[in-house]
């Protein structure tokens, strides 16, 4: 997978390069670019924004400097040609001390970066090669297998759609993220318009709240997605045992001590009866959610037993209280 962001704050985005996203690029499964949308303005100021038409607060970003920034990202040309792909924190690491390779924990070994901090990278190499379509017809059907190659333009914003982990799960399977961060009051509308030209769009946003851009969004949602592409966590049950998978929240863990600070670990987990453990967790996943997300148990195929559960919790199980 290749993931292109574009921001004002190119900075904001160096937590990708640490623990399971900077792995998962010292291993080739992923690049990154950053590219600063400062690069696609051309005044003295470098300006991206302008004062909203109909009035109100704040400030919005402006078409003539994203439309350019995101026709090149799409194609990558000009100044996304030129941005080198993000290197991971180790690659600086062992650019010091002059190693070639790396060994992770799990005994494999995987490529490394040039940590040298040089220009030039166009960030090839990692991920399936795929560059989108870099035109702009708006079908982007690579006309052999019918399938749409247009990059998936995701923009986060509080005006979005609910990113969820379903969400992360289909995006885990796209060869091309693009990510436009928005500042201020957002981005004129007619660059995401205009932008489904070229590629796929979604927004799309992480929560009920507002956040002053959507940096901080896009950290969330890559680590989101990031995580679910195969080869990327090593033990593969952990994700499909994961809250949310089979939409219910994830029970309590524990592990040694057996008693700490006079709390002992459920016997239950110690029986060595797995059939035993996996009904005792599936009763702590009904009985969290029923405490915390009963709005989610709506969507959960219930047997008898689980409803029984539910109903110690929140008595009776019906429409109006899940
Ligand atoms: N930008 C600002 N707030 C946001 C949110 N809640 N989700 C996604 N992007 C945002």
């Amino acid at each position: 997978m290749r993931i292109d962001v574009v921001t004002i704050f190119p900075g904001y985005l160096d937590p990708l390069r640490h623990a399971l996203l900077g792995k998962a690029i010292e291993r080739g499964i992923m690049t990154v670019a950053v590219h600063d949308l400062r690069s696609w303005s051309h005044d003295v100021h470098r300006t991206v924004d302008d004062s909203p038409f109909g009035g109100g607060p704040g400030m919005v970003m402006v078409p003539t400097v994203w439309g350019p920034a995101l026709d090149d990202v799409a194609a990558l040309t000009g100044p996304a040609a030129e941005s080198s792909p993000l290197e991971t924190a180790l690659a600086h690491k062992l650019a010091h001390t002059g190693a070639g390779s790396v060994t992770d924990g799990d005994g494999t070994t995987g490529p490394v970066t040039d940590g040298s901090g040089g220009e030039g990278g166009t960030g090839e190499g990692a991920g399936s090669g795929t560059t989108g379509s870099g035109s702009d017809c708006g079908s982007g059907d690579d006309g052999t297998t019918g399938r749409d190659d247009r990059p998936l333009l995701i923009v986060p914003t509080p005006a979005g759609a609910p990113f969820t982990q379903e969400t992360a799960a289909r995006w885990s399977t796209e060869d091309r993220l693009v990510f436009a961060c928005g500042r201020y009051e957002g981005i004129d509308q007619r660059v995401v318009d205009d932008a489904a030209e070229r590629y796929r769009v979604e927004e799309v946003s992480i929560g009920d709240y507002v956040l002053i851009g959507g940096e901080v969004a896009v950290l969330v949602i890559a680590e989101a997605v990031v995580r679910l592409i195969p080869g990327v966590l090593g033990n593969r049950r952990s994700h499909e045992e994961d809250s949310f998978s089979d939409g219910l929240l994830e029970g309590p863990s524990y592990t040694k001590p057996r008693e700490w600070r006079g709390l002992a670990v459920p016997d239950v987990l110690l029986s060595g009866n797995h059939a035993l453990v996996d009904r005792w967790r599936r009763d702590q996943s009904l009985i969290r959610t029923a405490e915390r997300r009963p709005d989610l148990l709506a969507d959960v195929d219930l047997s008898a037993r689980d409803r029984e559960i539910i109903q110690g919790v929140i008595g009776e199980v019906t429409e109006e209280n899940c």
